[in-house]
């Protein structure tokens, strides 16, 4: 088959199975296959494609298989990350929490990145706050190595640390804490099919969705320095159990205006 075929019929199945929008994760997925930019297709329509490995990715997408990890890579915050099945694939709300937070970071400034996964907030403030020291934490070491992965190809200098939640930091030595926990309770019925079979358990879950925040607020206080802040995401209706816990917290919405983060100043 021609390309121009191809991605007729792969959007149509994409369509069909309500992936959306299909017609351009067809074209992405040729891209991919074909090792081009998307922009490049539109002068091959005509050409032949390998149509055997242009299926097997169709079939992976068609399955459910998030983009990203058939991709192996996703944007964050204007980079391009690494992802496989051993991370969550960064989200576009975490974005928001990061630009909250990263004109509050000063020169010489030590910060740590709390369940860092691909490392993309840890990276992202690491490059985007000049100066700024940074430790980014995760219990998951399949998941520190894509942090390692990423950090490396993007020129940040980040400490990995492998380590349960705030473990191995030294008292009164931070000036942010910051963290996309794991928020969601075990069975929440709003958890998407494709996030719940294919991102790991591990970043997903916390007894009550609300057990991995509260050992952030209770533990930063100790950790961080006077002045110092905490910022963490959280889940869709959070917002009052996280306010209960650091009181006074400014709390910060993502771009469709739901409340997703809290800032904390020591
Ligand atoms: C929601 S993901 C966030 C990943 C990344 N920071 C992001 O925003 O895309 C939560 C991360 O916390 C890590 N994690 C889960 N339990 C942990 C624990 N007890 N201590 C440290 N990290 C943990 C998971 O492995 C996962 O990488």
């Amino acid at each position: 088959v021609t390309l121009k075929e191809w991605i007729d019929q792969a959007s149509a199945a994409l369509a069909g199975a309500g992936v959306e929008p299909a017609r351009l994760e067809a074209e992405v997925l040729a891209a991919h296959a074909l090792g081009v930019p998307r922009v490049a297709l539109i002068t091959q329509g005509f050409t032949p494609v390998p149509e055997l490995a242009l299926s097997s990715l169709l079939e992976r997408r068609l399955a459910g298989e998030p983009l990203a990890y058939i991709l192996g890579r996703k944007e964050f915050y204007g980079r391009e990350f690494m992802v496989n099945a051993s991370v969550l694939i960064p989200r576009p709300e975490t974005e928001c929490l990061v630009e909250a937070v990263k004109s509050r970071i000063r020169v010489g400034s030590l910060c740590a990145d709390i369940g860092t996964g691909s490392g993309a907030i840890a990276i992202s403030l690491a490059l985007g706050a000049p100066g700024s020291r940074w430790i980014a934490a995760d219990i998951s070491r399949p998941a520190l190595r894509i942090a390692r992965l990423n950090a490396d190809r993007l020129g940040a200098h980040i400490g990995l640390l492998h380590g349960d939640c705030l473990e191995f930091l030294r008292p009164n030595s931070l000036d942010l804490i910051i963290s996309n926990p794991p928020y969601i309770s075990p069975g929440d019925p709003r958890l998407s099919p494709e996030v719940k079979r294919w991102e790991p358990e591990l970043a997903l879950y916390a007894e009550s969705g609300m057990a991995f925040i509260e050992r952030l607020a209770t533990g930063a206080p100790r950790l961080l320095r006077d002045g110092g802040i905490l910022a963490l995401e959280f889940g869709e209706g959070q917002e009052r159990a996280v306010t209960e816990l650091l009181p006074g917290c400014m709390i910060g919405a993502d771009l469709s205006g739901k409340y997703r983060f809290a800032v904390w100043t020591q």
